[in-house]
């Protein structure tokens, strides 16, 4: 029989090392991405260039970028399936990135809503880097010549910025880089803050935040305390507007055992909130139970994770480079 080789399209996406992750990050994303690689080749990287453009404490930087690695991996990202790396170890990315630099308007940036919000935020730091935040993004997009970028909302913007530098940059000079899409997922749950069932849940107010490296205690003691309503019905009934909270603890979970809210429902009928929020921590606890293990177990063994980081390093410097030459030779730079 001829064997066919199909050609997968290509997925790329950046994460912050910005903290512990949550069970919002893992129902909401990280769970499905284990399964992407039947369909994409998948690069993900640790944005740890991007994340010094506010002010961070060293230690804990250099401890965030191998304990989120760990995290990842434990939540199912298989490192040989997929191509992990830090992106300070491929010098390509602040290569190119001075290169567009050179191809993106002051203007432009100067409209991007995320360094609005960042210069509010960090009026005693508005820095250079701040402000050419998303032309490093475009590098770290652009030199791997990605079909599909994943990133939520919050990020689009950037992509967008990413595509009209490729635009410019292939008119001048001939098809130089693939000009990608944004992928928003479909999949995945959008998990409330359990304290604060309007909001997202967000490492911010950690009372309502279940980390994936909370012990079993801490996650059964979170689930007590989420707020389920004010009115006085103490009944498991879905009302996203009427029951905000009750309706976020159905979906964490609906989303962990696959039951529909009609199943709940019935699963819960005439017993409160009493038993329905000790119910759903626990589903919670033996859902992340081998992740959080698994998790430690790796985090210890930095030998293991340093060797990931080296083969993912590689991998993508090899992608990278390949770019970057085009790119050097493209506007004039003289090779050797
Ligand atoms: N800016 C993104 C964020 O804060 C992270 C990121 C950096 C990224 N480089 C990227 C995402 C490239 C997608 C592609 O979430």
């Amino acid at each position: 029989m001829e064997e066919v080789k199909e050609t997968k399209k290509r997925m790329l996406s950046g994460i912050q090392p910005s903290g512990d992750l949550h069970l919002g990050n893992y129902l909401g994303a990280i769970k499905n991405w284990a399964d992407r690689v039947n369909d994409y080749e998948c690069y993900y990287f640790m944005a740890d260039m991007h994340t010094i453009t506010v002010r961070q404490e060293p230690a804990e930087l250099r401890r965030r970028s191998l304990n989120q690695l760990a995290q990842y991996i434990a939540c199912g990202l298989d490192p040989e399936q997929n191509v992990l790396f830090l992106q300070s170890h491929v010098p390509a990315h602040a290569q190119l990135s001075w290169v567009l630099n050179c191809y993106t308007m002051f203007g432009e940036l100067s409209r991007m809503t995320q360094f609005k919000d960042k210069s509010e935020k960090h009026h005693d730091n508005i820095n250079a880097g701040l402000f050419t935040y998303p032309v490093l993004m475009a590098a770290d997009i652009l030199l791997y010549q990605p079909d599909y970028v994943p990133v939520g909302e919050d990020q689009k913007q950037h992509v967008e910025l990413t595509r009209d530098i490729a635009q410019r940059f292939n008119s001048i000079y001939g098809d130089v880089f693939k000009v990608p899409e944004p992928f928003i997922s479909k999949q995945g749950a959008r998990i409330y803050g359990l304290t604060t069932p309007g909001d997202k849940m967000s490492k911010s107010i950690p009372e309502g935040c279940v980390f994936i490296m909370d012990d079993p205690d801490t996650i059964a003691r979170k689930f007590k305390k989420a707020v389920t309503d004010s009115d006085t019905e103490n009944c498991v009934r879905y009302d996203r507007e009427n029951k905000p909270g009750v309706a976020n603890l159905m979906n964490i979970y609906s989303t962990i055992t696959g039951k529909s809210y009609e199943e709940i429902e019935a699963e819960f009928a005439g017993m409160g909130y009493g038993k329905f929020k000790p119910a759903v921590g626990e589903a919670v606890i033996e859902q992340l139970r081998p992740i959080r293990e698994e998790a430690e177990r790796l985090m210890k063994d930095k030998a293991y994770l340093d060797d990931i980081y080296k083969q993912g390093a590689e991998r993508a410097a090899y992608v990278a480079n390949k770019t970057l030459r085009k790119v050097y030779k493209k506007v004039g730079f003289y090779q050797l």
